[in-house]
């Protein structure tokens, strides 16, 4: 049976992918440092059917990632997919970045997942190659959030070099880009500014915001043989909210006709 590993795996996305890779037909270990919920995201997955089991964890504590990928090692032998999803916000302003969180964003968001690719690869190519897919985010094409969009466009980069340098052990490496999500990831920032969800809402063409079972959607296409052939991708699960915004015209079918020059500029631009 082959085995994923989530990382995160008690947050949304993470235990929205955890039960759709079970559903896959993988046996999988959710790894997170809320030990309680992760286990009970693990007892619902064998309740329906599927394998699942808890690493506690917490992905900061020094040598972290490697003990981690040591257990799976010893439990169960093989490693077929890693999913580096666990992350964090923080130190949004310029004026105002606390050192000691712009450290922990980037060692949650950006060492971890290279440390735990780079202890598992070893397993992975044993196991005959596999999948990593990294929870990276639209923020990397935008600009908000000092740490947090360093990290993820960090995360971005990583994922081409490890497409390149670990594809001859068969192991591809690609990157999923979530827009903003109606997770608890958001409870803070959305608290402090009220007409975010909104906004979001209205960029997409889509008019919703994304699911947690969106990202898993694309998490698992990634990890199975029907992505086989790609890697060093990034697929964005934001409801074209990736695209320019558009002129308000756009969706109508005489729009070309219609356009002001400031709206021809807005398409240009
Ligand atoms: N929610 C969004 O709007 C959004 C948008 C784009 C990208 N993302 C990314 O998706 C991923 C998951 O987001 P989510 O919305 O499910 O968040 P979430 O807060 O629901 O889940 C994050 C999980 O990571 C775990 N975690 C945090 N620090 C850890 C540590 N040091 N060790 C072990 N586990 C730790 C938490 O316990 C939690 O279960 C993150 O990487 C996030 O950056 C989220």
């Amino acid at each position: 049976m082959k085995l994923a590993l989530v990382t995160g795996g008690a947050g949304a996305v993470g235990a929205a992918a955890a039960r759709m890779l079970a559903e896959d037909g993988f046996r999988v270990v959710l790894a997170d440092r809320a030990l309680e919920r992760t286990q009970a995201i693990c007892d619902e997955i064998c309740r329906n059917g599927g394998e699942a089991v808890a690493e506690p964890v917490d992905l900061l504590e020094e040598g972290a990632s490697q003990r981690l990928i040591d257990s799976v090692a010893e439990r169960f032998g093989r490693l077929d997919c890693l999913v580096n999803n666990a992350g964090m916000t923080g130190a949004p302003r310029i004026d105002s970045v606390e050192l000691s969180v712009w450290n922990a964003v980037l060692a949650l968001n950006l060492t971890v997942p290279m440390l735990l690719a780079q202890a598992a690869q070893p397993l992975m190519k044993q196991s005959g190659g596999g999948s990593i897919v990294n929870v990276a985010s639209r923020v990397y094409l935008a600009g908000t959030g000092v740490a947090y969009t360093s990290s993820k466009s960090g995360l971005i980069g990583l994922t081409r070099v490890l497409a390149v340098q670990l594809g001859p052990d068969n192991i591809r490496v690609n990157a999923v880009a979530p827009s903003f999500l109606n997770t608890p990831f958001n409870d803070k920032i959305v608290k402090e500014n009220t007409g975010l969800a909104a906004s979001f809402r209205k960029m997409s063409p889509l008019g919703r915001l994304g699911t947690a079972e969106d990202v898993a959607g694309a998490i698992a296409f990634l990890a199975s043989p029907r992505a086989n052939f790609i890697t060093g991708d990034v697929i964005h699960v934001c409801g074209g909210t990736q695209l320019a915004p558009q002129p308000a015209s756009a969706g109508a079918d005489d729009a070309s006709h219609n356009q002001t020059e400031s709206e021809e500029h807005l398409i240009a631009s």
